[in-house]
């Protein structure tokens, strides 16, 4: 599953090359623009790049087969608009098709009409600068002409997931131990009694132990978090998914087509069902959490536990 795949490239696999690339994690964008005829159109997009500095130029690749491109081509400006971690719901329905992608969407009009949406991390207005054939996408090249930086913290994406962007924890090591020295000992005890300080960092760190286990079973993260929940049966209609899941609909879907390749599960009316073969490796994901969590409040008493956990499922809204 994790084999090296080599140079030739009659042998390339576009499904598994697309799987490859996704190890490079990227933010999010939605691309908007609007022609003089008033057709808006926007596109969530991954393919977001800063190109020149001076000039100021960026470049995005899209699909020859979006049904978007006629406007982009036609207008004389565009948008990025760069997600903040916040717009999850945003990033997907931008990226479906055959829907009025603006209804109940709020913006503002910008440069040459394009339609700058509200609560992005940043938002970057540009005059078409050049179109360029690449093979099955078109490249677009913008020249920056204003920008806004709102700093919200981004939307990341990675191997097909949504995530969100945490200080590295050998970063986190050493703010602990600077804070100490710089900021002296009552504003160290304010950090430390902080929930969402202490949530965040107790998450990153019992994830950097967990994620390796999960991974070394072949399943990539999308994989397994489809399996998990399937197993779990809190969600199992495809409308529903992508919110318990936290990934696009699309990436429910390819995920889905992996492990339906690999018997796992099977799809019938808009529905998920794990096969037998489906429910024994969810079962041994499972296993993995599980000793992974009981390692980690083995040092505690089981009713410490239990309170822990109640306290998580009222604060995640979990009856
Ligand atoms: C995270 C993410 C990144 C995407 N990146 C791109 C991209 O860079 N280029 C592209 O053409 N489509 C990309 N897509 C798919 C498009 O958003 C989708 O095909 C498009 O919105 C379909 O609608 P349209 O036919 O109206 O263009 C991406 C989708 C997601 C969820």
């Amino acid at each position: 599953m994790n084999a090296l795949h080599t140079m030739d490239p009659v042998a390339i696999d576009p499904m598994k090359f697309r799987r490859a690339l996704g190890n490079f994690a990227t933010g999010v964008t939605i691309m908007t623009a609007q022609n003089e005829q008033g057709e808006k159109v926007g596109v969530t997009a991954n393919s977001f790049n800063s190109v020149s500095l001076d000039p100021a130029l960026i470049l995005w690749s899209i699909d020859k087969n979006s049904s978007s491109f006629h406007v982009f081509e036609q207008a004389t400006h565009f948008a990025v608009n760069i997600l903040s971690g916040s717009q999850i719901d945003l990033s997907n329905k931008f990226s479906r098709r055959n829907i009025d992608k603006y209804e109940g969407t709020s913006y503002r009009q910008g440069a040459g009409l394009a339609p700058l949406l509200d609560h992005c991390s940043a938002v970057f207005e540009c005059e078409r600068h050049q179109i360029i054939e690449g093979g099955d996408h078109w490249i677009i090249i913008g020249k920056v002409i204003n920008f806004h930086d709102e700093g919200r913290s981004p939307l990341v994406y990675h191997q097909g997931a949504y995530s969100g962007v945490t200080p590295h924890p050998l970063l986190q090591v050493k703010a602990a131990t600077t804070e100490v020295e710089d900021v002296g000992e009552m504003h160290q005890g304010h950090l430390h009694s902080n929930v969402c300080y202490l949530m965040s960092r107790a998450f990153k760190f019992y994830q950097n132990d967990y994620i390796p286990k999960q991974l070394v079973t072949g399943f990539r993260t999308s994989e397994a978090r489809l399996l998990l929940v399937l197993g779990s049966g809190t969600a199992s209609s495809k409308a529903d998914l992508p919110r318990d899941i936290a990934m696009p609909m699309h990436e429910v879907e390819q995920s889905a087509a992996i492990l339906e390749k690999d018997g796992l599960l099977v799809e019938s009316e808009g529905f998920f069902k794990l096969t037998e073969k489906g429910k024994k490796t969810a079962h041994y994901l499972f296993d993995i959490a599980d000793s992974h969590q009981n390692e980690v409040f083995e040092k505690y008493p089981e009713n410490e536990k239990d309170i822990f956990i109640k306290i998580l499922k009222d604060i995640a809204g979990i009856m």
